[in-house]
């Protein structure tokens, strides 16, 4: 293995992490479905597939370094939200915390002089960056909304922050 083994144990945490996030989006994604927002619903399932991305691309990081992959279980996704804005609100705040977490990885190569595991760590810093940003952008959306008349005619545009 050419990692170490705290930095293994953390990676796999994130991998954790990532498909949680897919998991909650997912979840996002069928309460959209549920209140007859389509255009967010598909927005959230590609935003949960992306995660499922992330969880895939670190897993694949691990094998390549020679670490095994453990997946373990997830909690259960939040799903009882009461509003759209409820929905992006906890969005950001999860890509904040999210980035957080990419920071201490950063942070533990740095200190580990594993160099390999900071560049590859590099793309999730700039990833989140734009996570967090568009899920800033997509929350200060929704809040212009007073009904959801209003939402239902912001679902095209929505697509245009992914872009
Ligand atoms: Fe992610
Ligand atoms: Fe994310």
């Amino acid at each position: 293995m050419m990692i170490s083994e705290t930095m293994a144990a953390k990676l796999n945490q994130q991998v954790k992490e990532e498909f949680f996030s897919y998991w909650t989006y997912l979840a996002m994604a069928y309460r959209f479905e549920s209140i007859g927002l389509k255009g967010f619903a598909k927005w959230y399932q590609l935003q949960a597939d992306e995660e499922k991305g992330h969880a895939l691309k670190i897993a694949g990081y691990l094998i390549e370094q020679g670490a095994d992959v453990k997946l373990t279980a997830l909690d259960n996704p939040k799903t009882d939200y009461a509003s759209a804005q409820e929905i992006v609100q906890v969005t950001v705040e999860h890509e904040k915390k999210i980035t957080r977490l990419i920071h201490e990885l950063m942070a533990l190569a740095n200190k580990e002089d594993d160099f390999a595991t900071a560049s590859f760590l590099g793309w999730f810093v700039d990833e989140q960056v734009e996570e967090v940003s568009i899920a800033q952008q997509l929350l200060d959306m929704v809040k212009l909304a007073s009904d959801k008349v209003q939402l239902m005619l912001m679902e095209n545009r929505i697509f245009t922050l992914r872009e």
